[in-house]
């Protein structure tokens, strides 16, 4: 099972002319998720300072119900998802040993995805929302533009695997194809006008939202882990084997645990209690697969000091800790204390920034390069890993102790202004922990612009990309 794996740390060198065309594509795709990276975050920044300071910014273009969805449908739709997409593009090329089906496709979803993130930026920001139907707050039709971005990325990614050399399918291409057709799928569920009201749309609204991070950013960064980690440890993947269990039983348990965000509503009792136990059954392929990737860095602690492998570490132990948390914040008794709490922001963000943008990043020091043949400043990546993950850990500490001391007021009947005077300082931290987040990812911007289209330096590049032969 193994051979697969070393198959893909020692491809063939392809021409000198689908490298540039392929690096050019994942130098785009980086490049403009970064500019909404930072972008979306700079509204979350000032969204988080303004629930510490409510006099800041008080014009209603500048209000926290519109700033809100624009900072968590442009992190998901406008930085995550193209930048996970220009990884999956590349790996599938790469992995199958040969030339990505389709240059243009792929310049058709980048701009499918940007379109779609501008018209629902600024309609949310001139108030045209969905309701309260989070994270997918833009309008129908604008989710109609991303599901056909979504569409078109999945037929290059599966014509180009459908072309590779070898028989396997490379383990990556599993995660990242599975990933992109389970998410149309869910993104169709939730264009389905029927049952969008009542009951009905309190369970469709909990599988998409959970779906959506389970089925669609959970699979594709898995998927870059298995590509990006066997070449910076320069081993195979401990176990291709249970990289593949972990795929179908993420698939099996995922889909059921939506309601777990709906417990104690009227939803009937039996689907929270479905949704409870596909939560605990959720430790099968996440302690599989993380168990997977830590073994597969054991041993090597001279590769570890590289700061890619640093980036994909954090992001493994982000995967492994943010979703076991998500597991014991199922239970009702827990559920008790945290619901509607602060404490779930801290989840998502140990989730979504710890685990997910980590691996993105992860990703792109360990392959862009790579493909274009020009390392950033290895000074410059270590202080952006060290300002993120700083950070993170200030920003979720901060808000799983107020989270809960939150919930606790609730539970002891103590007036609603006491939990808010409570949270103060805690929100306070959370914009200290944010603002390094922040600054994490203008220096992140720098090095993304030294990794692609900046006029090289004569030190420390790499001679081609060609030579590279990534
Ligand atoms: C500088 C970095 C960031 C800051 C300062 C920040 C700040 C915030 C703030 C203030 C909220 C609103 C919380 C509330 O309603 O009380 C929020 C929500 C959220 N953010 Fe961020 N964020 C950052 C990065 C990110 C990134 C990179 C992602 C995803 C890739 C992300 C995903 C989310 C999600 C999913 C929510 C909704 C949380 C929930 O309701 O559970 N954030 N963020």
């Amino acid at each position: 099972m193994a051979t697969e794996a070393v198959s893909v740390i020692s491809q063939p060198v392809r021409p000198a002319e689908e490298q540039d065309e392929l690096a050019h594509v994942f130098s785009v795709y980086t490049i403009c998720s970064t500019i909404w990276l930072v972008f979306a975050t700079a509204v979350g920044v000032l969204i988080a300072f303004k629930l510490v300071y409510p006099e800041l910014a008080t014009s209603s273009s500048l209000a926290f119900g519109r700033l809100r969805p624009i900072h968590t449908n442009d992190t998901f739709y406008a930085w995550a998802s193209p930048a996970l997409i220009g990884l999956a593009l590349y790996i599938a090329a790469k992995s199958s040993g040969v030339r990505l089906y389709s240059v243009k496709l792929a310049w058709v979803t980048l701009a499918l995805l940007n379109i779609a993130a501008i018209i629902g930026t600024v309609a949310l920001e001139l108030g045209y929302n969905n309701g309260a139907q989070e994270y997918r707050e833009w309008a129908w039709w604008v989710r109609v533009i991303l599901a056909a971005g979504l569409v078109t990325a999945a037929w290059n990614m599966i014509v180009t695997v459908a072309r590779r050399e070898g028989k396997d399918i490379y383990l990556s291409n599993w995660y990242t194809i599975g990933g992109t057709l389970w998410t149309i799928i869910i993104v169709g569920v939730t264009l389905v006008p029927w049952y969008q009201y009542g009951l009905g749309q309190v369970a469709v609204q909990g599988y998409y939202m959970h779906n959506a991070v389970g089925m669609w950013f959970t699979p594709l960064s898995l998927g870059v882990f298995y590509y990006a980690l066997p070449k910076v440890m320069n081993r195979p993947i401990y176990s291709y084997s249970l990289g593949i269990f972990a795929f179908w039983t993420n698939l099996a348990f995922y889909p059921l645990l939506g309601a777990h965000h709906f417990l104690f509503s009227p939803l009937p009792w039996w689907l929270q209690t479905t949704a409870i136990v596909a939560s605990v059954a959720m430790l099968v392929p996440v302690w599989g697969g993380s168990a997977n990737y830590l073994l597969t860095m054991r041993g090597r602690p001279e590769r570890l000091n590289r700061t890619s492998a640093m980036f994909i570490l954090v992001g493994v132990l982000g995967y492994l800790l943010g979703s076991t948390q998500g597991t014991v914040e199922a239970f009702r008794s827990l559920q008790e204390v945290w619901h509607f709490t602060n404490y779930t922001v801290g989840h998502s963000h140990l989730t979504m920034y710890g685990f997910v943008t980590f691996a993105i990043w992860g990703g792109i020091y360990a392959l862009l390069p790579r493909a274009t043949g020009k390392e950033p400043n290895n000074l410059l990546m270590g202080i952006h890993f060290w300002l993120a993950t700083v950070g993170m850990v200030v920003y979720v500490t901060a808000l799983s102790i107020g989270g809960t001391i939150q919930g606790l007021d609730w539970i002891h009947k103590a007036p609603f202004i006491q939990s808010v005077v409570d949270m103060g300082p805690y929100w306070l931290w959370r914009s200290i922990g944010g603002s390094l987040m922040f600054l994490s990812h203008l220096v992140f911007a720098w090095n993304v612009w030294v990794m692609t289209y900046k006029r090289p330096s004569i030190v420390g590049q790499r001679p081609s990309p060609v030579v590279v032969g990534a």
